[in-house]
């Protein structure tokens, strides 16, 4: 994260662990970055999973006008991102950074040693953003998503080293 960026970032949000409460606001931040959309059926499922937990950014007294969302599963020693978005207001103002440092704070409280994700070969976004991180690419499944033009593009596997 650059000094620059730093001065961008919205003070207005909180972030705090996602609940059973925060599923449909999920739901909603979720469509606003896949086409595939997740319900707040599937996400109250995903959340209700012991090996699953998430972060929301919260504007303190303002329920209901969230920034952005992340979801992920420790199994063992191992965890994976399910899936992070950002309210296209506020993206590239650190929220997306500081919902992966959330993230990353409990795996290490937990005593993960290593997060996985996958991301499209060209959500150049997301993957500036897990670099900046310290992931790097692990395998590459080709023709793994399938875009609304109805090309094929691959999946990026990418790996951070907690230990
Ligand atoms: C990917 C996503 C979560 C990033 O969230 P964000 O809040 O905008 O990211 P941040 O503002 O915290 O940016 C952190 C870093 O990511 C990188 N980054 C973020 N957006 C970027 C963009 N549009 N272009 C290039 N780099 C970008 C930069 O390195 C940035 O650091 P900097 O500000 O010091 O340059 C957001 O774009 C999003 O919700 N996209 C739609 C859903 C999605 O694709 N999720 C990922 C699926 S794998």
């Amino acid at each position: 994260m650059t000094k620059s960026s730093l001065f961008r970032w919205t003070t207005e949000f909180e972030i705090v662990p996602m609940g059973a409460d925060d599923c449909a606001e999920a739901s909603s931040l979720h469509a606003t970055g896949f086409s595939r959309i997740w319900s707040d059926g599937e996400i109250q499922a995903l959340i209700g999973q012991d090996a699953v937990f998430g972060f929301i950014a919260h504007r303190p007294g303002k329920r209901g006008r969230s920034g952005g969302f992340v979801l992920a599963r420790l199994a063992a020693d191992e965890a994976e991102i399910l899936t992070i978005a950002v309210h296209p207001k506020y993206r590239e103002t650190g929220l997306g950074w500081r919902l992966m440092g959330a993230v990353l704070r409990h795996l290490r409280t937990e005593g993960a040693q290593s997060l996985f994700l996958e991301v499209d070969e060209g959500n150049e976004a997301a993957i500036a953003l897990y670099q900046k991180i310290g992931f790097s690419k692990v395998a590459e499944r080709a023709a793994y998503y399938d875009q609304d033009s109805g090309a094929k593009t691959a999946a990026l596997v990418m790996r951070l080293d907690l230990g």
